[in-house]
């Protein structure tokens, strides 16, 4: 979709499954539509902005893109980086971010660097590094990230087939919302933009969010005066329970974080009967060991052991 599919280091991104949610919505009493952004190349909804800003920091002579991250970010700058042979330089908060988000940006070939400090030291440390010559920044206070994100509100629009009534998604550093805003608008939208942000942000179970300055907070804040976007605040027992909704009830496997727009659907008035498209932003393989619960000791491998475990 967009300028996506005109990227020569485009991964293909874009384009990610749309799914009615029928169980949930019988239970919830509104409907309920997933956009499964985590279906994206690198796993997360970055990839529809890093493709963009990649290119574009190449088109200007770059050398190098630097970002700090929670993990996806530095995953999806590492694999259009590589793409485009150029370097990657992630700067990370050390011991907050998962593993397999890490992992990805290695296999890239990304410089990655943890640092002892936060999400928002690191991003400090870039905005610094990002003057460099040779060096673009490419975290969403980068503009044509956002341009970028704002590819998923034409699918919504076109899967769905209309406007609906609320686009509901995670709060972290608020360039998603910021980015959605701006489609919806551009589209003739009045959709209305719920979001949800964690209570705990500097430590919460939801790692991809675990911000506590968002970049974006001014203009999140106007959207919030303009009664464009309604921001709910999330306890961790709210966010891993609208995880767990979209697992047992749908069988969709998204990271934590993703699932702050549905639980942030509990503190806004007028949900009952709306059309919702709740956008996950990132695949549940990225973060697994934050999920499972283990599950139970090996047994015999016989058919008496198995039928007792499974009884
Ligand atoms: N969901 C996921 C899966 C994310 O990785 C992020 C942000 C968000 C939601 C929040 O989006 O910051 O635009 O409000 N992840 C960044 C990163 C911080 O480094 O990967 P936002």
């Amino acid at each position: 979709m967009g300028v996506s599919t005109r990227s020569s280091i485009s991964l293909g991104e874009g384009s990610t499954p749309f799914v009615a949610a029928r169980r949930l919505s019988e239970r919830l009493g509104f409907d309920l539509h997933l956009k499964c952004d985590g279906l994206n190349p690198t796993g997360s909804f970055k990839d529809r902005g890093m493709v963009v800003a990649v290119e574009r920091a190449v088109q200007a002579g770059a050398h190098a893109v630097v970002c700090a991250s929670t993990g996806n970010t530095a995953a999806s700058a590492a694999a259009y980086a590589a793409r485009a042979g150029i370097q990657a330089v992630v700067l990370t908060p050390a011991g907050a971010t998962a593993t397999a988000k890490r992992a990805q940006a290695r296999a890239a070939g990304a410089r990655l660097v943890e640092i002892r400090g936060t999400f928002d030291d690191a991003l400090r440390l870039c905005r610094e590094l990002g003057e460099r010559d040779g060096f673009v920044l490419v975290n969403s206070v980068n503009p044509d990230r956002r341009e970028g994100q704002k590819s998923v509100v034409g699918e919504i629009l076109e899967q769905l087939g209309s406007a609906p009534d609320i686009v509901a998604l995670p709060f972290g550093g608020g360039g998603n919302v910021s980015s959605v805003a701006v489609g919806l608008s551009e589209a003739g939208a009045s959709t209305r933009i719920v979001v949800g942000q964690a209570a705990e942000r500097a430590t919460t179970w939801a790692s991809a969010i675990r911000i506590s300055e968002p970049a974006h907070a001014a203009n999140v804040a106007e959207l919030v005066g303009s009664g464009r976007v309604e921001v709910a605040t999330l306890t961790e027992e709210e966010i891993r329970g609208a995880w767990q909704l979209l697992s047992l009830g749908e069988g969709v496997f998204c990271e934590p974080a993703s699932a702050a727009g549905l639980a942030a659907l509990d503190h806004v008035p007028d949900v009952a009967g709306a059309t919702v498209v709740c956008i996950l932003t990132g695949h549940g393989l990225k973060d697994a060991d934050a999920v499972d619960d283990g599950g139970s000791a090996p047994v015999e491998a016989t058919l008496d052991a198995v039928l007792e475990a499974i009884a």
